[in-house]
């Protein structure tokens, strides 16, 4: 099994980059070593009700200390890049104290991917903020954008141009509207302003951290990475205004002030009591211009008008993942598209996690993720077909590299190429694996 492209398509250049993702607290687990303090997923995890089965990220994937075999699994599967996360309670453990033994993990966790031939892209933020930060209010307070523009230089001075591509925040709505506006994440608030205040000071940490990695790291590329829920017209005649505007409410209430200086007009003014606090000069910092834009892609809506012509959203009776979510290639079209159509001034895009929950466990030695492994080869013919009507795309990163903390879910939602079992931390290559797996040792052949 491999994954088929037409024989002429641009994801066959040798340019187009093909990666795994991982997140540090979904996979590291070593939560106390070398001087690590508390991030406020372990204060969530510890709370309990809050994520599935009691689960915390103590030992997840016990990646801290199998780095040299997993560094020499990404090898086994032909790798080109993989994309990682910084722990920031790892580099500064306390304020303003910056931690040898942390950047040590990741220096050698650079390294080590550069001897082997695989390029390192870096996230400098996936959501495990110090709880010390949370504790001065978190995202809530703006000193933590500039917390975090400082915890920036200091890693981007460390590594500098070793890393070929850092991306500041993942998925900034996640930390904001997940985990101050609706609960669901950590720190766990359910308060619309809340969610606002905190998307703001997110995309303000990001446009403050900016100047100062480009000067760290001339050479690299530096970006954001935001995660999309795309709106699909129930018909033919769904309105595009009433498209745009539903994805305004989410993915695009980030992309769109990173690209104009100005959030959606209508969300805001539809709560105006809810909309974040700015300062003047707020929106220039936050829309300073970056060398990509990271789009992390699942599962699409679709938004119809209901009998009142107000937009609704329709039930879905296409196929789901095994979290819930329906299997839509045809949403990141959609969504390139619609990005490539709204802002002239597009950065190239990379996808930075595209992927499926499929919990198919391992039986004599073996994972049939089909689910997965069928998923993906969707995926891939629809993004061949998105950059041939005109989006620019330079990149490919599978979520994940390997089985592990699915935030809220626990461990109960498997999305890896690689199957992990928990009692063991024994790594098993899927079907999905071993297609990616030819799929990358064919392109490397033919180099
Ligand atoms: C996006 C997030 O970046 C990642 O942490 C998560 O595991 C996947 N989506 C799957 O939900």
């Amino acid at each position: 099994m491999t994954f088929k492209l037409p024989a002429n398509s641009k994801m066959l250049a040798p340019d187009f980059v093909y990666g795994a993702a991982t997140a540090s607290f979904q996979i590291e687990g070593a939560n106390t070593a070398d001087g690590r303090c508390e991030s406020i997923w372990d204060r969530f995890c510890a709370t309990p009700g809050k994520v599935e089965n009691g689960d915390d990220g103590s030992v997840a994937c016990d990646h801290y200390n199998r780095l040299e075999a997993d560094l020499d699994m990404m090898v086994d599967l032909g790798l080109e890049a993989y994309r990682f996360s910084v722990a920031w309670p790892r580099i500064e453990p306390a304020p303003g104290e910056w931690n040898e033994a942390g950047f040590a993990f990741y220096e050698r966790l650079i390294d080590g991917l550069i001897a082997r031939g695989i390029k390192p892209y870096l996230t400098l933020f996936h959501w495990d903020l110090p709880q010390y930060l949370e504790d001065r209010g978190g995202w809530i307070s703006r000193e933590t954008a500039h917390r975090f523009a400082e915890y920036a230089d200091k890693v981007t001075a460390r590594f500098g141009d070793k890393v070929v591509s850092y991306a500041t925040i993942n998925e900034p709505l996640c930390p904001s509207f997940v985990g101050y506006r609706w609960g669901a994440h950590a720190p766990g608030y359910a308060d619309e302003r809340l969610g606002y205040q905190s998307a703001h000071h997110l995309l303000l940490a990001h446009g403050l951290a900016l100047p100062l990695m480009r000067r760290n790291a001339p050479n690299a590329e530096h970006g954001i990475v935001l995660n999309f829920n795309p709106a699909l017209p129930a018909d033919e005649n769904t309105p595009v205004d009433m498209l745009d505007h539903a994805d305004d409410g989410e993915g695009f209430w980030f992309l769109h002030p990173l690209m104009t200086g100005e959030y959606p007009q209508a969300v805001w003014d539809e709560a105006p009591e809810a909309m974040p606090t700015r300062l003047p000069g707020d929106m220039e910092i936050i829309s300073r211009e970056n060398d990509f834009i990271g789009v992390n892609y699942y599962s699409a809506r679709v938004i119809g008008p209901d009998a009142q012509g107000k937009p609704e959203e329709k039930a879905q009776t296409v196929p789901k993942t095994d979290i819930g979510w329906p299997i839509r290639p045809d949403g990141l079209t959609h969504l390139l598209l619609t990005m490539t159509r709204r802002y002239d001034n597009l950065p190239p895009i990379l996808i930075t996690e595209n992927g499926a929950c499929d919990n198919t466990d391992i039986h004599h030695g073996e994972v049939r993720d089909a689910l997965r492994t069928n998923y993906f080869q969707q995926h891939l013919q629809a993004l061949h077909e998105t950059i041939e009507q005109g989006a620019d795309v330079r990149g490919y990163f599978a979520w994940s590299l390997m089985d592990n903390f699915e935030w809220a879910f626990g461990y109960s939602k498997r999305f890896g190429i690689v199957h992990v079992n928990y009692d063991t931390q024994i790594r098993t290559l899927k079907q999905s694996g071993k297609a990616w797996q030819s799929f990358l040792r064919d392109r490397a052949s033919r180099r």
